[in-house]
């Protein structure tokens, strides 16, 4: 076989063989397959497409480029949650302790944020201690002993993916959902997970800006890991407004622990103990409530433990940002939209998030946001706080901010928070 034959058939809106795809994922990831011939490959799927056997053929050959984690030592189920990203969302903070309490085992692998949105990553690593690089082996004890590990995923785990990701980043081939779904999930099927709850956002935030795309890659997505064995669902949930009060990394570490502790914006609590029901049913753990364990204390300490597993230490305090700024209200009304996409970007052009992966991030930066659409605000009331380490950002935020928030005479209608649950 060779890389001309691939791409000319895929350009021609042919079908590719399960051998034509074993074999040119695999080139690639030896070197065999130059980056110029898979990045005329990825745009010829950007713009053929792939059908259901192929995506999965495509997904099972990057999980077979590397290891596959197995979790069956273990005495209990395991159930990871995957979100596809978006301004404000912290939730596996607080979900992956809550499952752990409520006696299901959560091995997650994380990213770094790269864009307006944040990384989970990034956000634990405002602890201090905290370390995300763990060995397979130390995983397995912080799971052991915490219940919950949250992780950077080695270089071992799809390394084709790793490959291909980084190539189209910068061949503009990231928007297509054949290639998206096969990307998360060879990284979740390698992870080694009994069930996973995929939650795909929808909005300006979001990847996926409209609900009908992103249902798509949602049942992309559930076929791919049904098909794989791992009890798949997904919700489809709103991110054209930022998801809870606060957008950085200490800060929404902060929001975590009130979750943690009983208390927390009203959508995170509702988001977090729907997820963490969908991954319990999932996991075939019942008769425990999510509730009573944020409720009993028992969320918060499996927090601290799997903290404390990695090194970090959860009554330290968290960095802030030297410099603080904050938006008024420009006329009394009610906050009529507050666009997740400007409100991330704003905390981007704070320092919260890096613009190339080598990039720093400033752990204190970041948006807080005094009200959210639907609340009734006075002319002159905070709407938000800025925070930075440099004075000399904040013009930048507010030029992000500019046309991202709205004051009106009475309320608009917006998504639900929880838009549909996708099943196989
Ligand atoms: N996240 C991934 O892991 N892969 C993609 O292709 C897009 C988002």
């Amino acid at each position: 076989m060779d890389a001309i034959e691939v791409i000319r058939a895929k350009r021609d809106g042919g079908e590719l063989s399960s051998d034509r795809i074993a074999w040119v994922i695999d080139a690639y990831t030896r070197g065999v397959v130059a980056d110029e011939q898979m990045s005329a490959l990825a745009m010829a799927i950007l713009l053929n497409g792939m059908n259901r056997r192929e995506i999965a053929d495509w997904t099972q050959a990057m999980i077979a480029s590397g290891e596959r984690m197995d979790w069956s030592s273990l005495d209990r189920p395991t159930a990871d949650k995957h979100s596809t990203g978006g301004v404000g969302d912290k939730i596996t903070l607080p979900l992956a302790p809550l499952v752990a309490a409520c006696g299901a085992y959560v091995p997650q692998l994380s990213g770094r944020g790269l864009g307006h949105t944040g990384g989970t990553l990034d956000k634990l690593e405002s602890i201090p201690g905290w370390r995300a690089s763990l060995s397979n082996e130390e995983m397995l004890a912080v799971l052991r002993s915490a219940g919950a590990v949250v992780c950077a995923a080695g270089s071992g785990l799809a390394p084709a993916d790793k490959k291909l990701y980084a190539l189209r980043d910068v061949t503009g081939t990231v928007e297509s959902i054949p290639l998206i779904a096969s990307s998360i999930m060879s990284k979740k099927i390698a992870e080694g997970t009994g069930s996973l709850v995929l939650d795909v956002k929808v909005g300006s935030g979001a990847f996926m800006k409209t609900v009908d795309t992103a249902r798509e890659l949602a049942e992309t997505m559930v076929a791919l890991g049904t098909d794989a064995g791992v009890r798949t669902v997904a919700l489809l949930t709103a991110m054209d407004r930022p998801l809870g009060r606060a957008v950085g990394n200490a800060l929404e570490v902060e929001e975590s622990v009130e979750v943690l502790a009983g208390g927390g914006p009203s959508d995170v609590v509702e988001l977090t103990v729907r997820l963490a029901r969908e991954m319990l049913e999932a996991a075939g753990v019942a008769g425990v409530d999510p509730e009573d364990a944020l409720k009993d204390g028992s969320a918060m300490d499996a927090w601290r433990r799997m903290i404390t597993a990695q090194g970090g230490d959860p009554d330290a305090l968290l960095p802030r940002a030297a410099e603080t700024m904050t938006v008024e209200a420009p006329e009394s009304g009610v906050l009529t939209r507050l666009d997740a996409y400007a409100v991330g970007l704003a905390a981007w052009r704070l320092g919260a998030g890096r613009a190339r992966k080598e990039d720093p991030v400033s752990f204190g930066a970041g948006v807080t946001l005094h009200a959210k659409p639907g609340d009734v605000v006075r002319a002159g009331q905070p709407l938000l706080t800025l925070h930075a380490d440099e004075t000399e950002r904040f013009a930048r935020a507010l030029e992000a901010l500019e046309g991202g928030y709205a004051v009106g005479p009475a309320s608009q209608e917006q998504l639900p928070l929880v838009i549909d649950r996708i099943t196989a």
